[in-house]
């Protein structure tokens, strides 16, 4: 596999920092979220690329169904922050959840929903605006899986399934689903194949990174634009083609890709 190993995008607080210095991108995704809400009917109503990942569960759920000792199905938002969208696809999916057909799961770096409801931070008061969106996330953050890590360290991250117990998440997981987060990345010709690598048997990757969001970024965006198209092209070698219905579905938001 092409890319620079030695010295690869790791889990260090000056990462974070810099990962903090993305609340500008993080406040513009905040006002995005609060022009899709405009669209919803409700705090929980799924819309868009929410509908598409809930399918691809529930399709991967109908294909176990009849195996009882099958793998529950696992959705990982990469990180996921806040994750509100995860929030929404674990209401609507809470019966497969609590029997343990289904776990979803959101990563950051560093990142625990009680401290984000607990603080008053100026990223709380942007989120909570609005006051339904918040109780729904109150009462409902509790069926997503919050974990900590980067692309190099979630393999060794379990999570406890209820009537499953633990499970580690290396080749565990279904559905990864990427949005705002290699936008930082200084190393992803390595993270994106090693996203691919932690992926179960036919997991599917949802990356919404693109080289123009990247172009915009710092610093050294062509550098990190380019190791992104070579992160993709490595996916070939972790056993991951294009999945081009989906890609068609989603052209101007995702890249997507499917083990074999
Ligand atoms: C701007 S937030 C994006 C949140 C969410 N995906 C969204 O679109 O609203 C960036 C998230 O990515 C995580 N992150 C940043 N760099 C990362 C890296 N190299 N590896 C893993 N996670 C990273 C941060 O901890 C944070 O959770």
């Amino acid at each position: 596999m092409r890319g620079d190993y030695s010295s690869a995008f790791e889990n260090s607080p000056r990462t974070e920092r810099k990962s903090q210095k993305g609340l500008i991108g993080f406040v513009r995704k905040l006002i995005t979220l609060r022009h899709e809400q405009g669209k919803r009917h409700s705090p929980e109503e799924l819309v868009g690329t929410e509908l598409i990942l809930l399918d691809e569960v529930k399709t991967k759920v109908r294909e176990r169904a009849d195996d009882p000792g099958a793998d529950p199905v696992v959705l990982l938002d990469f990180g996921g922050m806040v994750s509100m969208s995860m929030v929404r696809i674990a209401k609507a999916l809470s019966k497969e959840i609590e029997s343990g057909e289904v776990a979803v799961v959101s990563s950051s770096l560093k990142f625990q929903p009680d401290e984000f409801l607990s603080s008053n931070s100026d990223i709380s008061f942007t989120f909570y605006h609005d006051a339904d969106v918040e109780k729904f996330y109150r009462e409902n953050h509790h069926r997503v899986h919050f974990v900590n890590g980067d692309a190099s360290t979630l393999r060794d991250v379990s999570i406890d399934v209820p009537n499953v117990g633990q499970i580690s998440l290396n080749k565990h997981i279904d559905i990864i689903h990427e949005e705002s987060v290699l936008i930082h990345g200084r190393k992803n010709e390595i993270d994106i194949p090693r996203l691919g690598n932690i992926l179960a048997d036919k997991g599917i990757l949802f990356l919404g990174t693109s080289e123009k969001q990247i172009n915009m970024s710092y610093p050294r965006p062509r550098d990190r634009s380019d190791a992104t198209v070579l992160g993709r092209e490595n996916l070939s070698e972790v056993g991951m083609t294009p999945r081009a219905d989906i890609e068609a579905e989603q052209r101007k938001r995702y890249f997507v890709y499917q083990k074999q």
